[in-house]
């Protein structure tokens, strides 16, 4: 029996008893035997989620890109490591083999080592889902640098707040992108972000779209003709198995982003396995996560997992509507997908078109269907299984996060038996919790809770950049010993377990984590305005969208409700992203408060839902008149 790639569901139970049972002891042997070291560990677990700290492997010594690409060089040298699908269908393809990733990611490291990057320095990265994103990441693996993605979706002020948490010295992005018919220009949004970061001595900059740009000239360079300078191997720095290698910022419920740091070891492991299992991969399969790369999802199910486990992965540079809502199905026929991972947003996004789209490709490739970022609704769940599966595709709804690093929970496909809307069973090796109102375990079959996790997994993120206590006050200090999620969830008569969705005040917008603080922050800037909360309320295409209530200053009063709307908005996308625009604002004359001047976003939530039958105990209130007048009001 191999451990490493499940096929029964008589295995998955024996297998993850195992990893229950002895988890130092199940890791291990996955650790040793699918994986190349430098160096064997000491000790393969120590932790405790009091102080919190938690290791993996220590002692170990490797780099992950020797088992990303090095070792697949004799056997997979010539296999497709990466497809490149442009956004412009017209444009060709591009297919590159493990050997000439290989080259371009050891081209790449000796940039950056010529620009003086070192073993922990930061890296940021900006740029759109082009090959030099994927290089980007592996080439600061390769020498040790720490990368930060910025999601090339974020404002110039996103950019600029993640670049100073982080400290970074060097920035890589290009002229423009290419999203449908629109090009963007993301290097003017770079020049802006700088003006307030004072620290970075240098800008790397790829060429995509051609434009007109402005290069500031002891900063600014082009990075292709350095590429064709550098020397083409590049020795991989050796890691310790708990260097840290990236930072990802999440949204939190409240303050600023959360700078996540992941490490080598324990990352590669869990991310490579899931990889492996939750997909079903086979060599020679073609796998596609829609995702970018910006996202957790891009880093663990793009990049790192896949490479890991010698497979051929998608990129996607372009969007589901262009040219025609019939994008996905068309680059499934064109290259063969056999694993399709996207998010429920973009399936009822393309539900509501014209079933054509999907009728007229060949989609007889596939053979597993992946969801993830949000809880998968029903219909959407039915529409993705009839139409792109035909009901030969098992669904693998997938929960996990940032935080996780991984896959957590989720069905094996041709394993677990799948019910919709369920994510189902624990991954192997991954131990859930639900917690009730008393912070004690709800035991047993049939019930519900707040969703923990008792024992660390080897790919759990191991503190916030520069902010250890906000990590233990965060996921360690809700419940005693135990990693708190975030999400409620329920656990049914079979112990499948259903993600009911946040318990915080995190509203998922479209399977993206936005969290309110810095959007209100962003409202709370236009001069007219003097209070705002944000709350999400269903939506049926992006799962929540953003509701908006909003405190005029008396200058603000007079002024057009519609073009103030306009303005909002506009403030939003210039601090956050246009992700982040409010899909409604109303105008309210207060906000209402509890005695110790906290915002009841319970109450807000349910006005902005239509759901004002219960809105439960108002009492404690300060104001408690404001809610009928807002409740009047609502649009
Ligand atoms: C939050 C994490 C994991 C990569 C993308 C999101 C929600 C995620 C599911 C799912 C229900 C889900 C949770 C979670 N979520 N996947 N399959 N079913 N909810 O990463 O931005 O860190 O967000 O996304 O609420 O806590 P993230």
């Amino acid at each position: 029996m191999s451990n490493y790639h499940i096929k029964h569901l008589e295995e998955y139970y024996q297998v993850y008893r195992k990893s229950v049972r002895n988890p130092e002891a199940f890791w291990e042997e996955i650790a040793e035997e699918h994986f190349v070291w430098r160096k064997r560990w000491d000790t393969v677990l120590s932790w405790d989620f009091k102080k919190p700290e938690i290791k993996w492997f220590e002692g170990a010594k490797l780099n992950i890109t020797e088992n990303c690409l090095d070792r697949h060089l004799p056997t997979r040298g010539e296999k497709t490591a990466i497809i490149f699908e442009p956004n412009n269908p017209e444009e060709e393809a591009l297919h590159i083999t493990y050997r000439q990733l290989h080259e371009r990611v050891c081209r790449m490291a000796n940039v950056l080592l010529d620009h003086g990057v070192k073993k922990g320095d930061r890296v940021c990265i900006y740029l759109p889902m082009i090959p030099e994103l994927s290089v980007a990441l592996l080439a600061c693996a390769r020498i040790g640098a720490i990368h930060s993605v910025v999601f090339a979706g974020f404002s110039s002020h996103a950019l600029s707040t993640r670049i100073n948490d982080s400290d970074c010295k060097i920035v890589l992005t290009s002229d423009g992108s290419f999203r449908g018919n629109k090009a963007i220009d993301l290097k003017g949004i770079v020049d802006k972000a700088l003006e307030a970061c004072p620290g970075v001595a240098n800008v790397l900059v790829v060429n995509r779209t051609g434009s007109d740009i402005h290069m500031e000239p002891t900063r600014d360079k082009w990075l292709q003709p350095l590429l064709d300078e550098a020397y083409a191997d590049c020795v991989a720095e050796i890691m310790d198995a708990e260097d840290p290698l990236f930072i990802l910022y999440t949204s939190g419920s409240t303050g600023t982003p959360k700078g996540m740091v992941h490490t080598t070891a324990g990352y590669m492991v869990y991310t490579a396995y899931t990889f492996k299992n939750v997909f079903q991969y086979t060599e020679n399969d073609v796998y596609w996560c829609t995702a970018d790369i910006g996202w957790i999802t891009g880093h663990s199910y793009i990049v790192y997992g896949p490479l890991a486990n010698g497979a051929t992965t998608l990129m996607f540079e372009g969007v589901p509507s262009y040219p025609d809502f019939g994008r996905f199905w068309e680059v499934v026929e064109k290259h063969k997908v056999n694993q399709f991972y996207t998010a429920p947003t973009a399936i009822r996004a393309l539900a509501k078109e014209n079933l054509e789209y999907v009728e007229k490709y060949d989609l007889s490739s596939l053979k597993v269907l992946g969801s993830v970022g949000e809880p998968i609704n029903e219909e959407a769940w039915h529409w993705y299984n009839n139409n792109v599966g035909k009901k030969n595709s098992p669904i693998v709804d997938t929960w996990w996060q940032t935080e996780t690093g991984g896959i957590m929970i989720t069905p094996i496909p041709y394993v677990t038996p799948t019910t919709p809307t369920y994510a189902t069973l624990p991954f192997i090796g991954i131990q859930p919790a639900l917690m009730d109102e008393n912070a004690k375990e709800v035991k047993g079959n049939q019930v519900e809770g707040r969703l923990c996790v008792k024992f660390p997994w080897p790919s759990i993120a191991r503190t916030i950049w520069g902010n250890h206590d906000r990590y233990r006050d965060t996921y360690f200090s809700a419940y005693e010993n135990m990693y708190f999620t975030g999400d409620g969830a329920l656990r049914d008569a079979v112990g499948y377990y259903r993600i009911t969705g946040r318990v915080d005040d995190v509203i998922i917008v479209s399977g993206h984590n936005l969290g309110t603080a810095p959007i209100e922050d962003a409202i709370n800037e236009h001069p007219a305005v003097a209070e705002s909360a944000i709350v999400g309320f269903p939506h049926d295409v992006k799962g929540n969208a953003l509701y908006g209530y909003v405190i005029l200053k008396e200058t603000g009063e007079s002024r057009d409700r519609d073009n103030l709307r306009k303005e909002i908005n506009q403030q939003i996308t210039e601090h956050v992203g246009p992700i982040a625009k409010l899909d409604k604002i109303q105008f309210v004359n207060g906000l209402p408060k509890t005695r110790s001047g906290k915002i009841m976003r319970r109450i807000l939530r349910k006005i902005a839902s239509n759901d004002t039958s219960n809105l439960g105990d108002t009492s404690t209130l300060l104001n408690p008149e404001i809610v009928q007048e807002i409740m009047d009001n609502s649009l």
